[in-house]
């Protein structure tokens, strides 16, 4: 199968073929599925805002889901001639809350949604910059480790349990370049593990936190502030974004 695109990229290459066996999953698909391009967070403008922040290589995301996220980033990466790599962890299974869900491919009970994402990246003809690890999330960050990847953003959104969050913030962070960007997903009320875990994180490491909107950002306190969109809530506990209400607490 032809992959639809001209971006490229020798280092997302050369991982997928070390970690993944091949150079060209995409051509190694079962069933071009026809694309699905749902997702959740993807639309927030920190996503394009980042690359006037930083000089950004390599993005990774924990919790992929069907790729709507990655695929935006890379997207831009590809607008602005970056040769970088997208690292995307996720066991491609769902959470709790996909139990039951309907917007989901599965076969004999059991989700497609690699097939979806991986399908996804090509019709967005982003393929070529992904690196799918196909795994939970503790496992794959064992991997990159040993790897050696750094990552200039991650962007957590696997699981939202407040065990599961904490977990995934002691596993990534350390995955972060010097000066780099860590964001997390659904610091809302909706989400309370997610601000539990997020907050606590902080607090034991020293960490700023800033939010916009339902993201929150880590930052190490004696970087430069963040500005603009974002509102520091290291010190206010009670204070998260709640839609058409605003921020409030
Ligand atoms: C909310 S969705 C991610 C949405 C995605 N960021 C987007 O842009 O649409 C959460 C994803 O995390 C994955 N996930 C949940 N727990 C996980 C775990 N322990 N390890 C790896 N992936 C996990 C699920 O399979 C699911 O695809």
């Amino acid at each position: 199968m032809q992959v639809p695109t001209s971006a490229k990229s020798a280092y997302a290459a050369q991982l997928r073929k070390r970690l993944l066996g091949s150079e060209d999953i995409a051509s190694e698909l079962r069933e071009l599925l026809p694309a699905d391009l749902q997702g959740w967070g993807h639309d927030h403008d920190a996503f394009e805002l980042m690359f006037s922040l930083l000089d950004i290589k390599v993005f990774l995301e924990v919790g992929t889901w069907k790729g709507m996220t990655s695929i935006r980033v890379a997207k831009e990466m590809i607008k602005r001639g970056i040769e970088g790599a997208i690292f995307c962890v996720d066991t491609w299974l769902g959470g709790e809350e996909h139990f039951g869900y309907r917007d989901m491919r599965r076969l004999a009970g059991y989700p497609r949604l690699y097939d979806q994402f991986l399908s996804n990246c090509v019709h967005e003809g982003v393929a070529p910059l992904i690196v799918p690890v196909p795994t939970t999330s503790h496992i794959g960050s064992v991997v990159l480790a040993r790897e050696g990847i750094k990552a200039d953003v991650i962007y957590v959104d696997a699981s939202h349990e407040y065990a599961d969050v904490l977990a995934d913030l002691n596993d990534y962070f350390p995955l972060l370049k010097e000066g780099g960007l860590f964001i997390g997903d659904d610091y809302h009320a909706s989400w309370p593990g997610v601000i539990r875990a997020a907050r606590e994180f902080a607090d034991k490491n020293d960490l700023r936190i800033y939010i916009w909107a339902t993201k929150y950002f880590l930052q190490p306190k004696a970087v430069p502030p963040l500005a603009g969109h974002f509102l520091d809530v290291t010190d206010r506990p009670g204070v998260f974004y709640n839609g058409e209400a605003g921020y409030v607490g």
